[in-house]
């Protein structure tokens, strides 16, 4: 099937309402900016091309998403600008186009193919979704069954306001009635151009005009300040909750577990309640992450135990078998099979060996103020505890350290270093009251 189908992501607004110097479709929502998750959606539906519509702020964006073609609106006067600065560089004139939100990250893929699917029959097909409460989407205006006009909340009547369909945004447009947008007018309130009134123009034309109704309402949340940022986030959050008690993953209390979009899980996983997941976790097969635990950038695998109050940086591979415990931070370190760090202790840029037990209170020194060093444990040594290991350094194959060291130079296989002082024995006078 021919695809002449080219999405427009608007995002030049200046997202003033969010408060907050990083702009807004950079925010992140379940680990992932909000303009991450509107590409990968329009992706989905293969189009000829994705165009993001940004402002000068933005246009550094482009080395990022390479394979994207990019267009800057300045100044920004409205949805309707930008679709007009869209179709004055597009020479494709049999295109249609269908124009998306940056900052409507929930929007539902389903939704959007049947949009799709319904262009094809229609120049006009708009995205609406029942009233949740008292919002101040634009609303759509029907009268005798059919769509007749969008007016933004500010200009709409009391009328108008009582329990219609509100507008998502969501637009798609037949290649004729994308070229009706250029004559989009901006006498209104706020002197913009509203890519809204395409409906009216259409239907002055006679064009066939569409309202799809969302599944589900959630999804049309316009992210414009931290109060909708922060439901949608809790919107995902209970997605990818849900998804992964289905998958067989056992969590006593879900709501207080917080997961990111790419978390993978294998079978019989245990997660306590408290558990932040960050980018980037695979957990194994049999593994337990305990409440309270913090992990990112991190691969997890089978019969691991984690916590509780462990953190597990970026960089970290956990073998099969092996243990962090409480107040255990490990940072860019391989952790090999059957070895245990189960208290108070920091271990970075670290290769362990395999069944390694290390003792409460053990640092590997990484860090002199300027470079990082790494620090090699072989397998089967004993590091005890509160041990300062002064990296670069290696400890050799089945090695002890007494409590205590502080170790500087590299250990032996097979043998005992202990830089304790020894333990002195004064007698005491007998002392005066
Ligand atoms: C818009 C709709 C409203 C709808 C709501 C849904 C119009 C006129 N209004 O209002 O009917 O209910 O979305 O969330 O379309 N943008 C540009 N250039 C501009 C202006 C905006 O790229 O000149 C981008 C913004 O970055 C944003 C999107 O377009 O991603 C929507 O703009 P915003 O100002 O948030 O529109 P709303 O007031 O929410
Ligand atoms: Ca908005």
């Amino acid at each position: 099937m021919a695809n002449n189908l080219q999405i427009l992501i608007l995002a030049a607004g200046k997202g003033t309402r969010m408060n907050s110097d990083l702009p807004k479709v950079l925010h992140k929502v379940i680990g992932i900016p909000m303009i991450d998750h509107v590409i990968g959606k329009a992706s989905l539906l293969r189009p000829k091309s994705i165009t993001i519509m940004v402002n000068k702020n933005l246009i550094f964006l482009k080395k990022k998403y390479l394979k994207l073609k990019f267009l800057i609106q300045e100044p920004q006067l409205g949805t309707a600008h930008a679709v007009q600065i869209f179709q004055k560089q597009n020479k494709d004139k049999n295109s249609k186009l269908l124009v998306l939100y940056a900052d409507n990250p929930l929007v539902n893929i389903d939704d959007l193919k049947k949009i799709k699917k319904e262009l094809n029959k229609n120049d006009v097909v708009i995205l609406g979704f029942e009233e949740m409460n008292n919002s101040s989407y634009g609303i759509i205006v029907e009268k005798k069954g059919s769509v007749d006009e969008i007016v933004e909340f500010k200009d709409a009547t009391k009328e108008q306001r009582k329990g219609q369909t509100c507008n998502s945004g969501i637009v798609a447009l037949s290649s004729r009635s994308l070229n009706l947008v250029s004559k989009i007018k901006n006498n209104n309130i706020k002197k913009e151009y509203y890519l809204t009134d395409i409906v009216k123009l259409s239907k002055k034309y006679n064009y066939k005009i569409k309202l799809v109704t969302a599944a589900d309402s959630k999804t049309a949340l316009g992210i414009n300040d931290m109060s909708e940022l922060g439901t949608a986030e809790q919107i995902m959050q209970n997605q990818l909750r849900k998804k992964a008690l289905k998958q067989g993953v056992r969590m006593i209390d879900p709501d207080t577990v917080y997961l990111s979009k790419d978390t993978t899980f294998g079978k019989n996983v245990t997660i306590e309640p408290f558990v932040v997941i960050g980018p980037k976790v695979k957990i194994g097969t049999g593994s337990i992450v305990r409440s309270f635990s913090h992990i990112e950038g991190a691969i997890i695998k089978n019969n691991v135990v984690v916590g509780p109050y462990a953190r597990i940086r970026p960089g970290t591979i956990l073998e099969n078998g092996s243990k962090v415990g409480n107040f255990v931070e490990v940072k860019n370190s391989k952790i090999n099979k059957n070895s245990k760090i189960n208290h108070l202790s920091y271990i970075g840029d670290t290769n362990m060996g395999e069944s390694v037990n290390i003792g409460a209170g053990t640092i590997t020194c990484n860090y002199d103020g300027v470079k990082k060093y790494k620090t090699t444990i072989k397998s089967k040594s004993f590091i005890g505890s509160n041990t300062s290991l002064i990296a670069p350094v290696v400890i050799g194959k089945s090695s002890i350290v007494g409590a205590g060291s502080v170790i500087t130079k590299n250990v032996e296989d097979n043998s005992l270093a202990l830089t304790r002082p020894e333990q002195k024995k004064i007698k005491l006078k007998k002392r005066k009251k």
